[in-house]
């Protein structure tokens, strides 16, 4: 059905600047092109699927009540797919299902909902990429604040909502607890995390397993030190600040507010995103009618080297010059400019871990406060505590306090010093010898190549299999699979806008 709507030249109008059209296609629904309103509400048995060859970067088939919103497919990078909740004016995907496997662009995939939204792919979509848990629900609207929810009937509750499992960004009104999982930036390197009494920015290394700490901001009347106090948890108001508030308390008074730069402006009616960036910042934008693109009025980190990989891994940031270096001994002639080193994703234990050093006077960590240090007298027993440790990556020593700043995960960018005391040691992996890789990898091909020819003659066979079956089908019905993944027809969802009438039926 699809294929037939396609050949309409509607479809090939941008997104966003034909919502109506876009409807028509993404349900793949002839009818609807007769001049029907875009669907609002899903109810049990949709589905939408994604084709192969699809065009452009998002398909949406389910829309806000304002026109502002909606859900879709939506195309990551270069050939991923995920499902998305986009702000249509400026196509920012607000919320991401970001399943651990992301869908691959370039092959069908569906999105259904039969009680839970289920993303799949592969042939007959057996392969679940993503899907909302028990409980399960009756219908699925994306309310005027562009969250996604799952309902039951009859106004009796909300199993589901995607402000709950926020992506990298947050909105208007969404609130941001302690159980809500932390804002990962798109490329998962950072994450915003919320304490007790303060929310924080942490990099993520080795799949999330060790995190420092590189920003934290405290609640300002929130008092750590009283045990019975409840936690707080944040939230982005239209008025231009981000509050922090007491759990159980009216959500009136906050305990802290950073404003924006526009709140002295009294700018009301923006829409509001706070953003974790891919460079580890976290920022607020607002976006007004006819804007052509988002203004950021608040940035947590507002020095380019204090963010903690402005020159990637073993760069060097020198503040003022928006110059990069790469971190290089002392007594290394000439500069080298990034990108230095790749990013490490294990640490040093283990059989066979070599590293050489690099020592490196003049450097400082941007966030030293947040990394453990110890106290030696000597440059030498600094450098010899992170030597011995497997899972130190460098130390920063300071001659003058004699502090110890030990690096425990991979070294990223440090920060120019002028300071000839702040000397640096790090640890630099070695390459790893070509002859000895190839002694290991020859014991191990034989089996491997059997396992492999295993595997591919599985695979083979199951799309020989599937291939033959789509033809029997297609021979059979004329429609076939098809049928199967086909959405209801719009005219049974459309009646279910409003939430009381119908859905028994
Ligand atoms: C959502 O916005 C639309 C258009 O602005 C409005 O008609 C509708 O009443 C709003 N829905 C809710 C639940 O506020
Ligand atoms: C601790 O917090 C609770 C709840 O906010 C408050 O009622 C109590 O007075 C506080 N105690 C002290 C010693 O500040
Ligand atoms: C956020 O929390 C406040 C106070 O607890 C509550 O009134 C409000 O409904 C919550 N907002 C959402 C979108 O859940
Ligand atoms: C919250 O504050 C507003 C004005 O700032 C006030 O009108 C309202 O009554 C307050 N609500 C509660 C529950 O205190
Ligand atoms: C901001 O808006 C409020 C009401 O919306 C108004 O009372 C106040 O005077 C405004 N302040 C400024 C500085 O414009
Ligand atoms: C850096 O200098 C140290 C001696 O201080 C030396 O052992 C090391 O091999 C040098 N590293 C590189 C990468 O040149």
């Amino acid at each position: 059905m699809r294929r037939e709507c396609r050949r309409d030249p509607a479809t090939n109008v941008v997104v966003a600047a034909a919502l109506f059209f876009v409807a028509c296609a993404a349900l793949l629904v002839e009818e609807a092109c007769g001049g029907e309103e875009p669907v609002t509400e899903l109810s049990n048995g949709f589905t939408a699927t994604h084709s192969a060859d699809a065009p452009g970067r998002f398909e949406p088939f389910l829309y806000a009540t304002n026109g502002v919103f909606a859900l879709g497919f939506f195309r990551v990078g270069a050939s991923s797919l995920d499902l998305a909740v986009v702000h249509l004016p400026s196509s920012f995907p607000l919320w991401r299902a970001t399943p651990l496997r992301l869908a691959d662009w370039s092959r069908p995939a569906t999105l259904s909902f039969d009680g839970r939204l289920v993303l799949a792919t592969g042939p007959g979509a057996g392969t679940v990429l993503w899907s909302t848990l028990n409980p399960i629900g009756d219908s699925v609207k994306l309310l005027n604040s562009s969250e996604l929810v799952i309902r039951l009937f009859d106004e009796r509750g909300t199993p589901w909502r995607s402000f709950h499992s926020p992506s990298d960004t947050l909105v208007l009104d969404q609130n941001f607890t302690l159980s809500t999982p932390p804002l990962i930036s798109e490329n998962r390197r950072f994450a915003l995390r919320l304490g007790k009494t303060y929310m924080a920015l942490h990099m993520e290394f080795y799949g999330g397993r060790t995190r420092p700490m590189y920003w934290q901001h405290t609640a300002l009347m929130a008092q750590p030190e009283n045990g019975t106090e409840p936690p707080v948890y944040g939230r982005l108001d239209g008025r231009g600040f981000f509050g922090l508030y007491l759990q159980g308390g009216s959500g009136n008074e906050s305990v802290d507010r950073i404003a924006f730069d526009t709140f002295p402006r009294n700018l009301t009616g923006a829409f509001r995103r706070m953003t974790l960036d891919d460079d580890g910042n976290l920022r607020a934008y607002y976006w007004t009618d006819g804007s052509k693109d988002w203004t950021s009025d608040y940035q947590a980190i507002s020095e380019q080297c204090e963010l903690p990989t402005s020159c990637g891994a073993y760069g060097l940031c020198v503040p003022g010059q928006a110059a990069c270096q790469c971190l290089v001994n002392s007594t290394t002639v000439g500069t080298t400019s990034p990108p230095c080193a790749a990013v490490e994703t294990t640490d040093l234990c283990g059989a066979g871990q070599k590293f050489d050093v690099v020592r490196r006077s003049r450097v400082s960590l941007a966030y030293k406060e947040r990394v453990p240090f110890e106290t030696y007298e000597t440059v030498a027993e600094c450098e010899e505590s992170c030597a011995e440790d497997c899972t130190c990556w460098g130390a920063l020593y300071n001659g003058a306090s004699g502090y110890c700043y030990l690096i425990g995960f991979p070294v990223e960018t440090v920060v120019y010093e002028a300071d000839d005391r702040k000397v640096g040691y790090f640890k630099v992996r070695k390459a790893r010898q070509s002859a000895a890789r190839a002694r290991t990898m020859s014991s191990g091909a034989t089996a491997a190549t059997v396992v492999l020819s295993l595997v591919l003659a599985v695979a083979g066979a199951y799309v020989g299999y599937w291939l033959w079956e789509r033809r029997r089908r297609r021979r059979a019905g004329g429609v076939g699979m098809e049928q199967e993944l086909t959405p209801r027809p719009y005219r049974d969802l459309k009646s279910m806008d409003s939430s009381n009438n119908s859905f028994k039926s």
